[in-house]
């Protein structure tokens, strides 16, 4: 009997990381893999365009959860995901990243009993990071699921750190690389001839991008007003590419602030345009954390829009400044970044293209050790 693995997104983000975790338990002959998206992002430019880009099947499973509170939006999809969970009955539960998808369907899982006394296995893709600032929806939402899953999949040795800090036996650490950076790795050729600069009219190295999404930074009108402005201010050193995330569309409305000149405002891009526009950026400003690491792949200065990071590693590498949002500091930040020549680093370990390879070997190895010492119930924990 094939090992039944359910994968699991549901904001943006999820999908880069879901594609090679996908395509490599499909390579298996262990697993059968099915795909379950939550529906937590929801618009084709944040959900439904990754999906064919990256050559994932349409997902078996649709929640349909849509946007709500942290309360609400988690809470169905716990519900749903509950469901599936009965129905389906997968040997494995596989989540990524830190969004409110990811926490519910560990949650769930984690205090799932089959009719038959077995219980889901759960892997968390993205284990051990940390801010340390639980005022970070995403922050709350990682330590949760590094304390239910069975299997952490982490990015970085300070992941590693972090987790045997919180107690984690080393049993169920593993050091594996960065999927989302096996996806970059797959589409930087196309993404690169693609040159979507021109779309803008511009010519590479010669412009920024910028991405806020944020809620510390684009609730908070205060916050939102001051960051703009610093972008209009550092428009007039070099163009500047914003697409700009749903959530931030609807507070700059609201604020009456628009794109003018040199600051371009455009809709969310599908992955490979906005790699492309990565890759040709002198110099990008962000309050994300998947964008550190794609510019310390792409050795692309990046400005990070916050106080703390749960990615270190992107600033021992020297590609990452953390900068806050207070305007005099970016626009000196960005005056000094723009002094110096590209980074030339190395990347970081394992960051190499193969981290889903990686996990799957791994998983092959701890179900085959499960069957073996419980053929008839190989899932029971
Ligand atoms: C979520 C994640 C965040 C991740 C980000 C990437 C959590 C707690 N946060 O934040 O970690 O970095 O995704 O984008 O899970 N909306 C749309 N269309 C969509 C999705 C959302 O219009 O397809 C709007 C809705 O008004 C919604 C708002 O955007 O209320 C915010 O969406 P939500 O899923 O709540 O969180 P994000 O801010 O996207």
């Amino acid at each position: 009997m094939p090992v039944s693995v359910m994968l699991v997104g549901g904001a943006r983000p999820n999908f880069m990381k879901l594609a090679p975790l996908f395509h490599a338990f499909r390579r298996s002959a262990m697993f059968q893999v099915s795909v379950v998206h939550t529906g937590q992002h929801y618009d084709q430019q944040m959900a439904g365009s990754f999906f064919a880009e990256l050559g994932l099947p349409q997902p078996d499973i649709a929640l349909s959860v849509g946007s709500g509170s942290h309360a609400v939006q988690t809470a169905r999809i716990l519900e749903r995901f509950e469901e599936q969970l009965r129905e389906h009955q997968p040997d494995m539960v596989v989540v990524v990243g830190d969004v409110n998808s990811t926490i519910a369907c560990a949650l769930a899982a984690a205090k799932f009993e089959y009719t038959d006394g077995r219980r889901p296995r759960i892997a968390h893709v993205e284990a051990g990071l940390r801010s340390f600032d639980r005022t970070m929806p995403e922050e709350v939402n990682r330590v949760l699921t590094d304390a239910l899953a069975d299997y952490l999949f982490v990015t970085e040795q300070a992941g590693v750190d972090n987790l045997r800090r919180e107690g984690v036996a080393d049993a169920r650490i593993f050091l594996v690389g960065n999927v989302m950076i096996d996806t970059l790795l797959g589409q930087a050729e196309e993404a690169a001839s693609r040159a979507a600069w021109r779309r803008f009219g511009l010519q590479p190295q010669s412009y920024a991008v910028a991405t806020l999404h944020r809620p510390s930074n684009v609730d908070d009108p205060a916050n939102l007003a001051r960051l703009f402005s610093a972008l209009e201010t550092a428009a007039d050193r070099l163009p500047i590419v914003f697409p700009v995330h749903p959530r931030t569309r609807s507070r700059l409305a609201a604020a009456g602030l628009a794109g003018s000149g040199t600051l371009f405002l455009c809709d969310p891009q599908p992955y490979t345009d906005f790699l492309s526009l990565l890759s040709g950026a002198r110099v990008v400003l962000t309050d994300s954390g998947g964008i550190q690491e794609e510019t310390t792949i792409l050795r692309v200065p990046c400005l990070t829009l916050r106080e703390n990071t749960e990615r270190p590693i992107t600033i021992e590498r020297g590609t990452n400044r953390l900068i806050g949002i207070d305007p005099a500091v970016i626009v000196r930040e960005l005056d000094a970044v723009l002094g110096q020549p590209m980074p030339r680093t190395a990347p970081p370990p394992l960051w190499d293209g193969a981290a889903a390879e990686r996990i799957v070997a791994i998983l092959e190895k701890a179900f085959a050790a499960l069957q073996a010492a419980r053929p008839a119930a190989a899932a029971v924990r």
